[in-house]
């Protein structure tokens, strides 16, 4: 086989075979097959596509490429979450406890952030004495007693996706619906998942902006996953401001707590209860999504997800007194609010601009070796379609590091628009993608 055969096949608009594809992936991870090739044959798929099945083909290449972690020894169906990724989105936290309370084995691996807020591992991190240092027999023996352990992404995970996503990142190939698709689901496959529910986020703060883009990286993974035999499904969810009000890694665990105590934002319970209901069906807990929604509702109320997150903590070597006084969580040495400058009501939070201003307040990264401070990061008080009056904080900052303050200031009063007329509530949930078919909400 020659690579310049399959660019020009590819370029030309025919189908590349499975052992092809095979031979791409392994060629590109061993280094014979050089960068420029590579970048062209993206090219070339940017341009023409991919079946579901080249795709589905390509995901498993890249996730055989590295590590398979094992799960067999874990009893039952483990069931992946993943998110394409927002602003305060602090939904692992939350379905991880809450699933596990419902008898879902949850054996996770987790990244650290790079951008507005830390990873999940960041946040987790934030209790004291919290360790994602388990050895793997540590790991699946937490998972086979208190159905939920958590530890952070082997250096070897999927290296095929890595090596071409820093390709596409400076090739301007990023964008297109195959190579995305496969990228997410080849880790999640080496991660070990027999099922996945998949967060799509749509909107302004969102990878894809538009909602047919949104819809149709949910029907590509589903096809994926489909294909090579792990039940998918895709929820497609708003991000045209953040989930909760919480962005920063203890003010998020501590968003965490009060989700599973039944208070907190009312979208980032209910998309919890939407996500985490699929993955009991998944798993094969409750016959229907009504069915499990009422299981995770009762959870909720008993406090038996809030126990399981509890047990979670104290088997990682954390301090399990945070979870009854969340006060023992870092705290910023200073709250300052924000106030509107007007009477009306919320119409706008430009989830983005609140991330960046989470991250120059010291809670994201702006480089991969970064220091991130654990405590600080913003608060909303008001979401979207809130009434508001002159002087009422919009949102509270939380601030160690004054350096960047003013720059923070300038940027968060860009991020809300204030209307003199009432705004409506934004959707939260636009539609679900199963293997038999797309429901659209509107
Ligand atoms: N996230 C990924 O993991 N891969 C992509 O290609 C895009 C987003
Ligand atoms: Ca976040």
């Amino acid at each position: 086989m020659r690579m310049y055969d399959l660019i020009r096949k590819k370029r030309d608009g025919q189908t590349l075979s499975k052992q092809e594809i095979e031979w791409i992936v392994r060629g590109f991870t061993d280094g014979s097959i050089p960068d420029y090739q590579m970048s062209a044959l993206a090219m070339a798929i940017y341009f023409r596509g991919m079946t579901s099945r080249e795709t589905a083909d390509l995901t498993m290449a890249m996730a055989a490429s590295g590590d398979m972690v094992d799960l067999s020894s874990v009893e039952g169906i483990k069931v992946d979450k993943h998110s394409t990724g927002g602003v305060g989105d602090t939904t692992t936290l939350v379905l991880a406890p809450l699933v596990a309370a419902a008898g879902v084995p949850v054996a996770k691996m987790s990244g650290r952030g790079l951008g507005h807020t830390g990873g999940t591992i960041d946040k987790l991190e934030s209790i004291p004495g919290f360790s994602v240092e388990l050895t793997e027999e540590q790991f699946i023996r937490n998972v086979n007693t208190i159905q939920l352990a958590l530890i952070g992404q082997t250096a070897d995970l999927a290296p095929a996706d890595k090596k071409l996503y820093a390709l596409r990142d400076v090739t301007a190939t990023v964008d297109t619906i195959p190579l995305i698709a496969s990228s997410i689901m080849s880790k999640k496959l080496a991660a070990g998942a027999d099922a996945i529910v998949l967060d799509v986020k749509t909107g302004e703060g969102a990878f894809m902006k538009s909602r047919e883009e949104a819809f149709a990286l949910a029907k590509a993974m589903v096809d994926i996953g489909t294909e090579l035999g792990r039940k998918t499904v895709s929820v497609v969810s708003d991000m045209n401001q953040p989930l909760g009000y919480a962005v920063g890694n203890a003010l998020e665990v501590k968003e965490a707590i009060a989700a599973l105590n039944g208070k907190g934002a009312p979208e980032l319970r209910q998309l919890c209860l939407e996500l985490g209901a699929w993955m009991l069906v998944l798993a094969g807990r409750a016959p229907d999504r009504e069915a499990a929604k009422a299981q995770l509702q009762e959870l909720i109320e008993t406090g038996a997800g809030l126990q399981a997150f509890k047990r979670f903590v104290e088997a990682q070597g954390g301090d399990p007194a945070v979870i009854d006084h969340p006060e023992k969580l870092p705290q910023a040495k200073r709250i300052e609010p924000f106030p509107a400058e007007a009477d009306g009501y919320v119409s706008r939070i430009h989830a983005e601009t609140i991330g960046t201003c989470a991250m120059l307040l010291g809670a994201g990264r702006e480089r991969k070796d970064s220091p991130i401070d654990l405590a600080v990061g913003i608060v909303l008080t008001k979401k979207v379609g809130d009434p508001v009056r002159k002087g009422e904080p919009l949102a509270m900052l939380h601030i160690n590091d004054e350096s960047r303050l003013c720059e923070v200031r300038e940027l968060i009063r860009q991020a809300f628009s204030v209307s003199p007329q009432p705004v409506p509530r934004l959707p939260l949930l636009y539609g679900v993608v199963t293997s038999e078919k797309t429901e659209r909400f509107f």
